[in-house]
């Protein structure tokens, strides 16, 4: 700012500092000792003014709020270009100095703990308790919103407590999935195939792989769709829809780790016009320590669930 405006705003904020303080003193001034049955002459609906003097609590306490905002402005910058002089904080306080200066306290605490849990195999950590519930309270501030608080996932988002994977549930797969991202790329095959092309997949899909009844009286050719299947999705999704969890393209046999839905309207819509999943990489927001952590708490999570990994 310049020094015109700090002059200003420093000018204006203590000259209505000083006149205050001269407002309640001068009023003080000439007052009567005690209360007094005399009135100032006044009336407002019946209401009476009786000349008292200000009662002692209240001079008190406006006489300090005024000395609190003396060290207040001397402390941190307030007045115009002014820095502040409070301890510890080099060239006046910022809220970003003191927002690092508790993140500085936090990693000089928990760091060891981290780095002491990091050095350990995922493996190991998911069955130290103590390792759990700080990977538990990480989830539910990084990764609920998302995931859900029981990381039971939701339309469009993966569930992490069951045996279905897209990218892989060991614990080396799971940590990269979370320190690295992942982004799905399924195609729109809505133009590529036409409407009926569409339609007959999303039938195979749905009736051979899946397992799932055809509702009644649908018009689809499902042999045909099988053909469509072999010629454009078994790339990716494997001969027999089992996946391929390096490109994250899901097992198709398995509708209980989808997470689009399994209607028949559902994988017509998947196909027309893909899909686009998109974890989020941690790696330069929480750093590696951290995630170790919740790669251990995600990985226990679906330890407590009858073995099916995505692929096998
Ligand atoms: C280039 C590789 C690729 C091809 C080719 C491909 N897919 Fe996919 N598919 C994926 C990926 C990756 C996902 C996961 C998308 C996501 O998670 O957002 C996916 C997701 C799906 C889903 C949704 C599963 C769920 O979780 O709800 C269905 C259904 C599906 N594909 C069917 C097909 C069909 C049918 C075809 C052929 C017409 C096909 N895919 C071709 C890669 C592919
Ligand atoms: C912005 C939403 C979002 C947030 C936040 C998020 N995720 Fe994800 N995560 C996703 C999506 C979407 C996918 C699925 C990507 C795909 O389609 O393949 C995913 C996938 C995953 C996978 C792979 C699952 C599989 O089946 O292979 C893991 C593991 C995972 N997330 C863990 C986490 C953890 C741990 C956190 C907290 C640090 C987190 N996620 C935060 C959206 C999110």
């Amino acid at each position: 700012m310049t020094s015109f405006w700090s002059w200003y705003i420093t000018l204006l904020t203590i000259g209505t500092l000083v006149a205050l303080l001269w407002l309640v003193f001068a009023t003080r001034k000439g007052e009567q000792k005690g209360s007094t049955d005399q009135t100032l002459g006044h009336s407002f609906d019946g209401i009476e003014e009786y000349d008292n003097p200000l009662p002692k609590w209240w001079f008190l306490l406006f006489v300090g709020t005024i000395v609190f905002a003396i060290v207040y402005l001397a402390l941190y910058p307030g007045l115009g270009n002014w820095k502040g002089v409070l301890p510890g904080y080099e060239g006046g306080w910022t809220q970003d100095k003191q927002w690092q200066r508790e993140v500085d306290r936090a990693n000089a605490e928990y760091g060891p703990i981290f780095a002491k849990y990091a050095s350990m195999s995922i493996a190991d950590v998911a069955k130290d308790e103590h390792a759990l519930k700080m990977g538990g309270r990480l989830f539910a501030t990084y990764c609920s919103v998302c995931h859900g608080s029981d990381a039971k996932g939701a339309v469009g988002f993966p569930n992490l407590t069951d045996s279905n994977w897209r990218w892989g549930g060991d614990p080396d797969t799971i940590k990269t999935s979370i320190l690295q991202g992942r982004i799905a790329a399924m195609p729109a095959w809505g133009e590529i195939l036409g409407e009926d092309g569409v339609k007959n997949v999303a039938a195979y899909v749905r009736q051979e792989l899946a397992g799932q009844k055809l509702p009644e009286g649908v018009q689809v050719d499902v042999a045909a769709g099988q053909q469509v299947f072999n010629g454009n999705c078994a790339a990716c999704h494997g001969a027999t829809g089992q996946g391929t969890p390096v490109m994250g393209a899901p097992d198709l046999t398995h509708p209980a780790g989808w997470i689009y839905g399994s209607s028949l309207a559902q994988i017509q819509q998947t196909v027309r016009y893909g899909r686009n999943g998109q974890m989020p990489a941690q790696e330069d927001h929480l750093g590696n320590d951290k995630v170790h952590l919740l790669a251990a708490y995600v990985y226990s999570l679906s330890q407590q669930q009858p073995e099916h990994v995505a692929g096998k």
